[in-house]
């Protein structure tokens, strides 16, 4: 650490931020690995009548439990986006919604379409290496004359979404996304809901051998102002694991919900569940409700398959090419040695590589369908694959030592 102002300490990381708060009209965290991007910044701000600055030249490894230390301490927090977008994104984000700091950003990169997303994500003043110090002046000045009040308890979104979408019908989309859930519920041992979109019947109840429902999405999507925890709590149907599912219709639907209604489903689901899973199936007529929010993270569901491949580069390029993390491929039956195409091709076509590979395993897919048991009790393959997806999911890192995000980054 380094502090301009009134005094000078040697480097440390965050996790040695100090308990008591900084004494000074206006403390500044500036955090960055790049020296000398940092440095750049830091020059500007010691000019700044009033404030006082920290450097930290690495960013915290765990998103889960420094941000709200960072924010707490500090009235303003400045981010390197330039390396580690990704990272620097959920972090504002986090930042944002658990403390009244102010979250500034800055890069080497003019790019408008990244400063719009990173102040959607919070983000007050997105600064253009070389900085205009009269820039940054008067940003620190607007920041320190309004400051932010802490968010309300409730205003968080304590809860996460994860929503599996298939390139094409038959990619394997309920098997993962049902077989997930299950495990999100295991592993982090919170509430934990599965909502069954799939059309035109849904299955994931069956995927975990459960028997039909009397209750599904029908019922609670029929009179969305009805729609409250106590009632959604009526209608899910509770798996052995603790998983709470909401089925889907077990007959064909007469009438179509509406996109209000799902994302009142979505909302309150969220509000009494810690994780919702959703089964999206292939229902790309729902990206425009609130399933598909920044908020959520999207499982792509594929296949090493000619179609499989042209539709998920279509549906990367017009949906999710500005999605970082929040966007999850999924590779599913993959088989490296019987493939039409490389990884080198599969990533071209994805626009970037997977970060989750299933193993093709007929034999377990068709005992456990036979047997009516979840895929993920079985010590399978493709029970190993979905236990670290949903690990990985609800913050569970598999080891210590994969504990960093570029376990993400295969
Ligand atoms: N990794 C895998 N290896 C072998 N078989 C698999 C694998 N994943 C899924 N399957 C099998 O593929 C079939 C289709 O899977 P699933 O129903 O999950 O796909 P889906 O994308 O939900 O299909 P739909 O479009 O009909 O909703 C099932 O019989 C399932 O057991
Ligand atoms: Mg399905």
């Amino acid at each position: 650490m380094t502090e301009t102002g009134n005094s000078k300490d040697s480097d440390q990381d965050l996790r040695q931020v100090p308990d008591t708060p900084i004494k000074s009209s206006l403390s500044i965290a500036l955090i960055g690995p790049d020296d000398d991007r940092r440095k750049a910044l830091l020059s500007v701000l010691s000019e700044c009548p009033g404030a006082r600055t920290q450097e930290f030249s690495a960013f915290p490894p765990d998103l889960d439990e420094l941000p709200r230390t960072v924010g707490e301490q500090y009235d303003i927090v400045i981010l390197d986006v330039d390396s580690d977008p990704d990272y620097v994104f959920d972090l504002v984000e986090r930042i944002c919604t658990t403390s009244a700091a102010c979250v500034m950003v800055y890069s080497a990169e003019s790019d408008v379409k990244q400063a719009v997303r990173f102040m959607r994500a919070g983000a007050r003043e997105y600064f253009t290496l070389p900085v205009i110090a009269a820039e940054v002046a008067s940003a620190i000045a607007r920041a320190a004359a309004h400051p932010l009040t802490a968010p309300a308890p409730t205003a968080k979104l304590a809860s996460q979404a994860f929503v599996f979408l298939g390139a094409k019908g038959g990619c394997g989309v309920t098997s993962i996304a049902a077989n997930f859930a299950m495990l999100v519920a295991q592993e982090s041992k919170q509430p934990t809901l599965l909502i069954d979109f799939g059309q035109p019947l849904g299955d994931a109840g069956i995927n975990l051998g459960m028997a039909s429902a009397n209750y599904s999405t029908a019922n609670a999507l029929q009179d969305p102002s009805r729609l409250d925890a106590r009632f959604l709590s009526s209608l899910v149907e509770k798996h052995v694991s603790g998983l709470s599912v909401l089925a889907a219709p077990g007959d064909f639907p007469s009438s179509q919900p509406t996109l209000e209604g799902i994302d009142r489903l979505l909302e309150v689901a969220r509000q009494s569940f810690s994780y919702v899973v959703v089964d999206a199936g292939t229902r790309i007529d729902l990206m425009e409700s609130t399933l598909f929010d920044e908020s959520s993270t999207v499982y792509l569901v594929t296949q090493v398959g000619i179609s499989e491949l042209r539709n998920s580069n279509r549906l990367i390029n017009r949906f999710f090419s500005l999605r970082l993390r929040s966007l999850q491929i999924v590779l599913n039956r993959y088989t490296p040695k019987a493939l039409l195409f490389d990884d080198t091709q599969i990533a071209k076509a994805l626009t970037r590589p997977a970060n989750w590979k299933i193993p093709d395993d007929y034999a377990t897919a068709r005992r456990t369908e036979n047997t009516g048991t979840p895929i993920a009790l079985d010590n399978s393959p493709i029970s190993i694959a979905i236990r670290q997806m949903a690990r990985a999911a609800c913050g569970l890192s598999e080891e210590k030592k994969k504990k960093s995000f570029s376990f993400f980054k295969k």
